[in-house]
């Protein structure tokens, strides 16, 4: 086991964590990024449309206190809404830091351009073509380079650790390429792993997506917040069955792309005839999921969406990206075709419960979160377009506090004991009999999709939570094999996934309402009497516990939103 110390250690090397690690490293600190992936693999590039930012380019009425109100609604009132005011003030100048390190946005004059999203007031979305999140993360790594932060690709990190007082001391991974173990002790850590999308069946999210973070920031002892709240994007790929999920961008409708059904119809018009295609995200996505139900979907089950009207030339210009994934994987021109899509499990709101300013755990010192790993900022349903401004600001402020934290602090202890006890874990598959890995990834993906998917109801929770349990405690066996052994890697997935999917379930069983993308035909109404609260959960001895506290609201109260009934 090699022991590497640092002053802050970055787990996860997306957007957030980049920018973690390049803050801290800013404030004097000694920063180590260590990752699953290799540098750049991140789902940041899969917020293809773009990064919100009130710059007031493109619309003059736009505003800091527009954007807010616009997180919040969309949120269906569920954010903390310091950290969304903290969002919609900072983004100006975090985009302007990304252009400091060398990003490339387009323009419109000598000015940065930007773009209309789903659920805006005002078009605010600052865009790369359709390519946002890659000129994002090429330009962070390359920022962290040139300040030579360290970085341990192809490491997973499978436990926090913490010392006698129950404050941060590091943690313990893998090193897969070479089968050995690696424990970092370090002053403060920042957890920035993404979300848990490959939980459920179609995904727009990377293979690594597992919910590591959740999983392992539960088992160290941290909080749990919303983690019913999963954003279904409405338009992901169908076709060919290999690229089912595949991210396709709303930057196509920003840019005037219509969706329509089996029969030719703009159906939006039935369910939100105000904001038609740009409505909020959870509302496209359980129209298509109507549509489809009801039979105007297409023959593959999904229905068209058509920007085939705006011209080649345009259609190049801000799309090149989807022009190419089309023609790729499913040999189709959308200069000249419509696109069949539906929607695609996108995107986590839930996450590590935080302090707003700091990032920090609020059950665990010197652990900081931020990025899609932390709960808070987006409530109920994420505005496209905040995804990657909340990377920016969260992850910069905390660099900025793991580094305020760890500097002036002794190392702490670690007991190794912790690491052997984890180690046992680890290896305890190559001793068992039992199935294997992919395949309880593959019936527990099944399982989430049907019964914590689009709808939910008391009934296919339930049922769904017996068929987790029951995927859980199976025994698992893996190869024998240490050095790049993929299979060793699926099983600790494997078990980071199922602990992620319970909380999603029991979570969305504590919420007994609708709101957002949280939808229960059960209950098929947002009702504040009961809804206005935040679900908690904790893991107590292997189990988890819930608990619910009352939502921030500071500023802005509750009102209905436009499309909702
Ligand atoms: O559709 C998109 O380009 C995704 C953006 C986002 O999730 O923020």
């Amino acid at each position: 086991m090699d022991t590497i110390e640092c002053d802050v250690l970055v787990i996860g090397s997306g957007g957030a964590g980049a920018r973690a690690a390049i803050e801290a490293n800013e404030s004097g600190a000694n920063v180590l990024i260590v990752s699953k992936t290799l540098e750049g693999k991140a789902h940041t590039v899969m917020a293809e449309g773009g990064i919100n930012a009130a710059l007031a380019h493109r619309d003059p009425n736009d505003s800091i206190e527009e954007h807010f109100r616009d997180t919040v609604e969309e949120g269906v009132f569920l954010n903390d809404q310091i950290m969304a005011e903290l969002l919609a003030r900072e983004t100006p100048d975090r985009v302007y830091d990304l252009e400091g390190y060398g990003a490339v946005f387009d323009r419109i004059g000598e000015r940065i351009a930007q773009r209309p999203f789903g659920g805006q007031s005002h078009p605010r979305t600052c865009y790369v073509g359709d390519s946002t999140g890659h000129e994002m993360i090429m330009t962070l790594v390359e920022e962290a380079r040139r300040r030579c932060i360290a970085y341990h690709s192809e490491v997973f990190v499978t436990k926090l650790l913490k010392d006698r007082s129950g404050s941060i001391c590091g943690a313990f991974g893998l090193d897969f390429r070479t089968g050995t173990y690696k424990l970092y002790r370090a002053k403060a850590v920042v957890l920035a792993t993404g979300g848990a999308g490959r939980v459920f069946k179609v995904t727009s999210n990377p293979h690594e997506a597992s919910g590591d973070g959740y999983a392992i920031a539960m088992r160290a002892g941290a909080t749990l917040q919303d983690m019913e709240q999963t954003q279904f994007h409405p338009t992901g790929m169908v076709y060919p069955a290999s690229a089912r999920g595949i991210l396709v961008t709303e930057a196509i409708r920003g840019e005037g792309g219509v969706l329509l059904n089996k029969d030719g119809e703009r159906f939006m018009s039935r369910y939100n005839p105000d904001q038609m295609e740009l409505s909020p995200r959870d509302q496209v996505a359980r129209a298509i999921y109507t549509e489809i139900q009801e039979g105007r979907g297409t023959e593959m089950g999904g229905v068209y969406l058509d920007i085939t009207h705006k011209g080649k030339e345009h259609i190049m210009e801000k799309l090149p990206r989807m022009v190419k994934q089309f023609e790729k994987f499913a040999n189709v021109d959308i200069t000249e075709t419509p696109m069949l899509v539906a929607p695609t499990a996108h995107h986590f709101m839930g996450g590590v419960k935080v302090d707003p300013y700091t990032c920090e755990s609020q059950d665990i010192s010197g652990l900081f979160v931020c990025g899609e790993t932390a709960a808070g900022v987006h409530g109920a349903n994420r505005l496209g377009g905040n995804a990657l401004a909340e990377t920016q600001v969260f992850g910069k402020r905390a660099g900025e506090a793991a580094a305020r934290h760890a500097l002036g602090r002794g190392m702490p202890e670690c007991d190794e004991e912790d690491a052997r006890r984890e180690i046992e874990r680890l290896e305890a598959p190559f001793e068992s009999d039992g199935e294997r890995p992919q395949a309880l990834i593959g019936r527990l993906q099944e399982v989430m999709w049907k019964h914590a998917g689009i709808v939910r109801s008391e009934a296919l929770l339930e049922e769904g939570l017996k068929a987790v349990g029951e995927i859980e405690s199976q025994p698992v066996r893996v190869v024998k094999g240490r050095r790049f052994n993929l299979e060793w890697i699926d099983f600790i997935e494997l078990r980071n996934m199922t602990l992620v999917s319970r909380a999603v379930m029991m979570s969305a069983l504590a919420r007994r309402e609708s709101r957002g993308a949280h939808f229960r035909s059960d209950h098929p109404k947002r009702n504040d009497a009961i809804g206005l609260v935040n679900i908690m959960s904790r893991l107590k001895d292997g189990e988890i516990t819930m608990d619910s506290r009352p939502v921030t609201i500071t500023k802005l109260k509750p009102v209905l939103r436009r499309g909702d009934a």
